[in-house]
């Protein structure tokens, strides 16, 4: 196993696109990030230097980090943040995972463009198990605003309204020619591939707010890997994925004329339907060789196209048995049944406002400020958080009830910041519910230090009686992010082998700060072996 090695310097850029000049943030000049390329087992080192304007973290999305939590890089929940002109060094190994995952910024909106592909390939004298493609590359499809996203974020928290929607969908940081500008600016992705090779796609979902739609005209994709953990292939001609997610698909680039499309659209299952952006990104493949012409569109799912991103997202399943494969836990230790949705906040400063907010069983999360919540757990300080997250919610209802009256008391939260506390290697069983407040919608729940086994999924209120009898245990799909179906419900389940503080959340990032989160305190182990270490030295203080 090797030490892998990256500096990150992060700093404001001014790039053009969409027929004008935006200033972001980005890692080493580029939007996407650098691509982290490392094998299992090995040890990833990566100094973040911040000499951006805003205080930073970087999240290593999926990465277990076994015994490493100080890592893991959620704001005030494993660290203070990075502040402007300093640097902390992210040291951790990459252990029983295999595909493809990605890193992000994890304070404010600055993921929106401090992202990258964080790619992990099977040790020497390990192989996949597929045949090995002629090329790999990274399709990083994200979310792009004419604007500066600290201020679209804030914008919104002041007012306690929506944010503003996107200005446009991006494939590796470029709009593509449906949007203005992108020809002459040469914001088109472009990939050239070989005819007859077979190359495996790693796309990873960086946009903040939208699941998207994804395809390949008159080309077949085979997914062979969501989340880092192998799937059984399973054939489509349409990928779904919800913020967070990757999907691993083979292509073989057979087809007669010389160039494609490949494009992506949001699929919003909100109702009563908000805005959003409904625009399509696109790039292009180039046959080698071939002439250029004209390239063939796809013909994409309508946004709404819920059956569609429902046959995707349940007929995935794992490959039992293969490399990396969790077997499924069987017993289980705690049983949690958690809502989640939006509400209102009564803003207490600003008499007369009702302000957005979301909340998982009622409680709607606040972040601390003073310490992280994972000092808080190693030092054992007390009032940062606290550990009465209830395992339901506290009245029961019909969650497909659009109607605020259904009991008045859940439509208003309040905030706290509150965890699940867990025993070390328990074994947790999580029944995701939506609810219907103010709208039904598609939440993509991401737990972080864990995969966990999606068991069912489905849509209306879940059946404790009867949906227990359509579980998995053979070969469920292994995921870090569910979306939970739109009006609807998913089971999973998950071993607390890993002590910590992991925060567990909504990846639509206008849901976060209004609350859609929760986390657990896992305890340490037993031994030396299944302890968490002290932090590193130069973890930045508060
Ligand atoms: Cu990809 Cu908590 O994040």
């Amino acid at each position: 196993a090797a030490i892998v090695e990256h500096s990150f310097i992060v700093k404001n850029l001014t790039v053009r696109k969409l027929c004008q000049e935006q200033v972001i943030t980005a890692v080493n000049g580029s939007l996407p990030g650098p691509t982290i390329r490392v094998k299992e087992g090995d040890t990833l080192v990566v100094h973040v230097f911040n000499e951006s304007p805003y205080n930073l973290t970087i999240h290593w999305h999926g990465i277990f980090q076994l015994l490493s939590a100080w890592a893991d890089g959620p704001v005030y929940v494993t660290q203070c943040p990075i502040l402007p002109g300093s640097k902390f060094t992210y040291k951790f190994k990459i252990t029983g995972q295999e595909g493809t995952l990605w890193w992000h910024a994890h304070v404010s909106w600055l993921r929106a463009t401090v992202y990258g592909a964080l790619i992990i390939r099977p040790r020497s004298g390990h192989s996949y198990p597929f045949p090995k493609p002629h090329k790999e590359i990274p399709i990083l499809l994200g979310e792009w605003w004419n604007a500066n996203v600290v201020d679209v974020e804030n914008q919104a928290l002041l007012t306690g309204q929506a944010p503003a929607n996107s200005d446009a969908y991006t494939i590796n940081g470029r709009p593509g020619d449906l949007y203005p500008c992108s020809e002459n600016e040469n914001q088109t992705y472009k990939l050239k591939v070989q005819r007859g090779k077979t190359y495996l796609l790693r796309i990873i979902n960086a946009a903040l707010n939208n699941q998207l739609f994804f395809k390949i005209a008159n080309h077949k994709m085979k997914v062979v890997a969501v989340d880092a953990s192998y799937t059984e292939p399973y054939v489509t001609d349409v990928v779904v994925s919800a913020p967070g997610q990757t999907v691993d698909v083979l292509v073989t680039f057979d087809q007669p004329i010389g160039s494609y499309y490949m494009a992506a659209l949001p699929y919003a299952s909100t109702f009563p339907a908000i805005p959003f952006d409904n625009t399509t990104t696109r790039g292009i493949i180039q046959y080698m060789g071939s002439t250029s012409q004209t390239p063939v569109m796809p013909a994409l799912p309508a946004f709404n196209d819920t059956p569609t991103a429902h046959k995707f997202y349940s007929n995935l399943t794992g490959l039992a048995n293969g490399p990396q494969w969790i077997p499924v836990p069987l017993d289980v230790d705690k049983h949690m049944f958690v809502t989640m949705g939006l509400n209102f906040e009564r803003c207490e400063t600003c008499p007369g406002l009702v302000r957005a907010s979301a909340s998982m069983n009622n409680e709607s999360f606040q972040l601390p400020n003073t310490l992280s919540m994972l000092e808080a757990f190693f030092f054992n300080v007390s009032g940062i958080y606290t550990d009465d997250f209830p395992d339901e919610p506290p009245v029961k209802f019909d969650y497909t009830n659009l109607s605020l009256s259904v009991d008045p008391s859940l439509v208003f939260t309040q905030k706290s910041t509150k965890v699940k506390k867990l025993k070390f290697n328990s074994t947790v069983e999580i029944v995701f519910q939506n609810t219907a407040f103010l709208g039904i919608e598609n939440h993509p729940i991401h737990i972080h230090g864990f995969n966990f086994h999606v068991l069912a999924q489905g849509f209306g209120n879940y059946d404790a009686v009867n949906d227990p009898k359509k579980f998995n245990f053979v070969n469920p799909q292994a995921r870090n992010t569910i979306a939970v179906p739109v009006g609807g419900w998913a089971v999973v389940r998950f071993q607390a082998n890993n002590p910590g503080v992991w925060i567990t959340h909504c990846h639509l990032d206008v849901h976060l700060p209004w609350g859609l989160a929760m986390g657990f305190e896992v305890e340490n182990g037993p031994t030396p072996s299944t302890t968490l270490p002290p932090p590193p030295l130069d973890l930045p203080k508060c």
